[in-house]
C-alpha cells in the first residue's frame, strides 16, 4: 500500500466482521513485518500474546470495559512490554556480539549503557517499556492495514487485571491491547476526527 493511503486510511475500526477469518499466516506476516520498528539499542524489549480461543476472549472483554471488538475481532493482541529489557539476559545481546565482529567490549559498553540510561529508577524503567513497545504498536496497525487487516488499539483496559489473568511475570507491562480483523463494512465507521496540525503542536526554539 502506498505510504500517503496507508496513513489516511487506517483508522481504529470499530465494526469489525465476526465471520471472516484472519489466518494465522497473515497475523505472522504482519508482527514479522512490524518488528522492523525502531528500539533502543534494537532490545525489542516487547512481546505478544494473540488471544483467539471464545475462552481468552471473554476473558479480555470483560477486562476491557466490555468493548465489544474484543468479541468480534477473530483476534486481539496483548502488547506487552519488558521493564527489564536491557538486562544481560535479552538475548539481542549474543546477537549483537555476533553483529559487531565479536568485539565484546562493545557489547559491554552497550550493556553498561543500556543498563544506566533504562534501568536506573522504576519510572526510565517503564518509560524505556513503553516507548519502544508502543512503537511495535503503532509497526503493527500500519502493517496490518498494508495486509488489508484493520486494527483498534486500546487503553480502555483494566492493566492490572490483564496482567494477572495472562500471567505476565512481573518485570513485564501491558502497553496496550489491539483488536484486529476486516472491516465490518455493512456498518458506517464516524467520520475521522480532525488532527492538530504544526501549527499547534510544534515549536522551534
Ligand atoms: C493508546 C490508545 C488507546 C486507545 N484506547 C481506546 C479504547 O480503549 N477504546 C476505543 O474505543 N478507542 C480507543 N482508542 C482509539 C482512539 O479513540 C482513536 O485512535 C482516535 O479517536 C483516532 O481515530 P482513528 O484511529 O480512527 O484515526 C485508543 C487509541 C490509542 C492510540
Amino acid at each position: 500500500m502506498e505510504t500517503r493511503a496507508l496513513f489516511s486510511e487506517r483508522r481504529s475500526v470499530t465494526f469489525i466482521n465476526k465471520t471472516e477469518v484472519l489466518s494465522k499466516q497473515t497475523l505472522k506476516d504482519i508482527i514479522n513485518l512490524a518488528v522492523l520498528a525502531p528500539s533502543a539499542f534494537n532490545l525489542q524489549p516487547w512481546r505478544i500474546i494473540a488471544v483467539t480461543s471464545e475462552e481468552s476472549k471473554k476473558k479480555l472483554f470483560d477486562l476491557s470495559n466490555q468493548q465489544e471488538k474484543v468479541l468480534e475481532a477473530p483476534v486481539t493482541l496483548i502488547i506487552i512490554g519488558d521493564k527489564e529489557g536491557y538486562s544481560d539476559n535479552n538475548p539481542v545481546w549474543i546477537e549483537m556480539l555476533s553483529s559487531v565482529g565479536g568485539n565484546q567490549e562493545m557489547v559491554d559498553g552497550s550493556k553498561q549503557a543500556a543498563s544506566y540510561l533504562y534501568g536506573s529508577s522504576e519510572e526510565r524503567k517503564l518509560k524505556f517499556a513503553e516507548s519502544n513497545a508502543g512503537l511495535l504498536a503503532m509497526a503493527i496497525m500500519f502493517a496490518a492495514k498494508d495486509y488489508g487487516v484493520d486494527s483498534h488499539p486500546m487503553s480502555g483496559i483494566d492493566f492490572d487485571g490483564i496482567h494477572k489473568e495472562f500471567k505476565l511475570n512481573k518485570d513485564e507491562t501491558v502497553v496496550m491491547t489491539i483488536s484486529m480483523g476486516y472491516y465490518d463494512k455493512s456498518k458506517e465507521l464516524y467520520p475521522r476526527r480532525p488532527r492538530r496540525l504544526y501549527n499547534e503542536i510544534t515549536s522551534i526554539v
